[in-house]
């Protein structure tokens, strides 16, 4: 049974519309759904914003509902001139820009005494998802790539350039390193999606709304086909 951790509202409230009786579960202020999307089972969650409501609610999905796969969908900044706005990026890997024990010679985003740098995305999942993804959304440039993750939003062009310089990466936000880095300690394979909704610096904003129902559009579309098909 997949997890899928959504970051938007309205892309939590449509995927519940479609699931078959939903049964809701409330931990830790989080709502859990748990039905049959396109007749199979998933649970359906809202963790909200930042590293730690994202790791709690993959600790939730793992013990309460025994997920043998997570996806994250969500937006995110790009980091790279060719992944734009709507664009989606699907993780490679995934790292924690704001882990700094450089200090005690670990180099930048590494964890103290973890055996990995980055949490590598799910193969599998990432594969399905591209292809579901020219399927049901031909419209859109689809990324494959690094995801850096911290508690930040990053909106100015320096920390930009710091954030490409010491970890590559196509597009930076505020959960999925942690719900990677939670998957992982429970063995779980993961996938983050991400919508991207800004270029991560001062560059003026499209219409936001506009970009958020159509993030929306593109994300419940691939969400739907991925379960499908895996
Ligand atoms: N989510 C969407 N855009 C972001 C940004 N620029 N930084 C962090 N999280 C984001």
């Amino acid at each position: 049974m997949l997890g899928i951790i959504g970051a938007m509202a309205e892309e939590v409230e449509q995927l519940k519309k479609e699931m078959e009786a939903p049964l809701v579960t409330a931990v830790a202020g989080m709502d859990f759904y748990k039905g049959k999307l396109g007749g199979k089972d998933v649970v359906v969650v809202r963790s909200g914003v930042g590293k730690v409501n994202g790791a709690v609610c993959v600790q939730i999905l793992a013990d309460r509902f025994g997920v043998d796969g997570i996806v994250n969908t969500g937006i995110a900044g790009s980091l790279k001139a060719e992944i734009n706005i709507g664009d989606l990026v699907l993780a490679t890997d995934a790292v924690q820009h704001d882990v700094d024990a450089t200090q005690f010679a670990y180099p930048l985003g590494q964890i103290p005494q973890m055996q990995v740098f980055s949490f590598e995305a799910d193969e599998r999942l990432r594969k399905t998802a591209s292809q579901c993804c020219r399927q049901v959304n031909p419209d859109i440039g689809v990324h494959e790539g690094r995801v850096l993750t911290g508690d930040q939003f990053v909106s100015s062009k320096e920390k930009k350039l710091w954030l490409t310089e010491n970890f590559g990466g196509a597009c930076t936000e505020m959960e999925g390193a942690a719900i990677a880095q939670a998957a992982y300690l429970n063995g779980i394979p993961f996938l983050i999606v991400r919508a991207i909704s800004d270029k991560a610096d001062d560059s003026a904003q499209m219409d936001y709304e506009e970009f958020e129902r159509l993030a929306i559009v593109h994300s419940v579309n691939l969400t739907r086909a991925l379960v499908e098909a895996f």
